[in-house]
């Protein structure tokens, strides 16, 4: 093997053991310090790569769905024969890294690395950035579901509890307010762009467009239509190469959906008055002084 990508083998990985890499907690079995490493130092972005980031549910496979649709001019046929995982690998994964490597450009790759973990090598590239945001009050809720059902994943305890731990940060990604802000200080970067979940619900085709514009790319009417018609919920929870039904069961619980919802607004249905206070008030903190309104500020 190369030297820079000479990782040794670990000798057991454990389900629902976190390590940390330079002070982020990330799940063993799937992850490894070796291939963070890697991502970060060696990791050889080129310059039409387009990356799908975000905070961990925030819409991540939404906008996977999304790019894979403008990239094959509204074509479906990639969306239904090839895994999501494959089309825009996670490449901080020790899978996901490979899959990357392998993929032919241009490349879709997808990651929820907080700034300051990302590929060195992006930095002095022209490789676009998309960069997903959710109401962080929905991100939890669809965190504390998805925790249940991803092995990988300790389970989360009470709601009450796992809140604490997320405004800390002390969740696989960490903080959702260090990678937001960290995230948004590229903005105004002409290789950066940045949608909020909301946006996408709201107006999905103005949002397509957008990003059509973004990526320099052009789709006439009916491939517009069918990016939309494509990466609807209802589609994409009908498709198996998206709804992760093919995903082994030994990683993801199948009794439930990972396409859960889809909507905004459901931490009203799992927050308590003054767990919602509580989040407002570390909210208000933490996200001072950041000089950009989301849809759920005024709210
Ligand atoms: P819920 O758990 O609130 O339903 P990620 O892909 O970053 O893990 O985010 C997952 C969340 O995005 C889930 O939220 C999921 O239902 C939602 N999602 C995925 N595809 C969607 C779509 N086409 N429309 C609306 N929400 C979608």
């Amino acid at each position: 093997p190369h030297s820079h990508s000479y990782c040794p083998s670990r000798s057991a990985r454990m389900f629902k053991e976190y390590f940390q890499y330079k002070g982020i907690s990330f799940p063993e079995f799937i992850y490894s310090p070796c291939a963070l490493q890697t991502v970060e130092n060696d990791f050889q972005v080129l310059d039409d790569d387009v990356f799908n980031v975000t905070y961990q549910k925030s819409g991540t496979v939404w906008m996977l769905e999304i790019l894979s649709l403008i990239q094959s001019n509204g074509d479906p046929s990639w969306c239904q024969t090839v895994p999501n995982w494959d089309r825009a690998p996670w490449y901080e994964t020790v899978l996901g890294l490979r899959r990357a490597r392998r993929n032919h450009s241009p490349r879709l790759i997808s990651s929820h690395l907080p700034i300051q973990l990302f590929a060195k090598s992006f930095f002095k590239s022209k490789a676009k950035v998309i960069y997903t945001i959710r109401n962080p009050k929905d991100v939890l809720v669809s965190l504390y579901h998805f925790a249940q059902m991803f092995h990988p994943f300790k389970d989360p305890g009470s709601l009450d509890q796992f809140l604490e731990e997320f405004l800390k940060g002390d969740v696989p990604f960490g903080s959702w307010f260090d990678h937001v802000r960290g995230w948004m200080g590229l903005q105004g970067h002409e290789n950066f762009f940045y949608i909020t979940y909301e946006e996408l619900l709201q107006d999905l085709r103005g949002s397509v467009e957008r990003i059509c514009r973004f990526l320099g790319k052009q789709l006439d009417e009916q491939a517009l239509d069918s990016v939309v018609a494509n990466a609807s919920f209802q589609a994409m929870r009908k498709n198996k190469m998206s709804n992760f039904s093919t995903a082994p069961s030994f990683i993801l619980n199948k009794n439930s959906s990972f396409l859960r919802k889809g909507i905004s607004g459901d931490w009203k249905n799992h927050l308590t008055a003054s767990q919602s206070e509580r989040f407002d008030c570390v909210y208000q903190e933490r996200m001072q002084g950041l000089d950009v309104t989301f849809p759920w500020d005024n709210q």
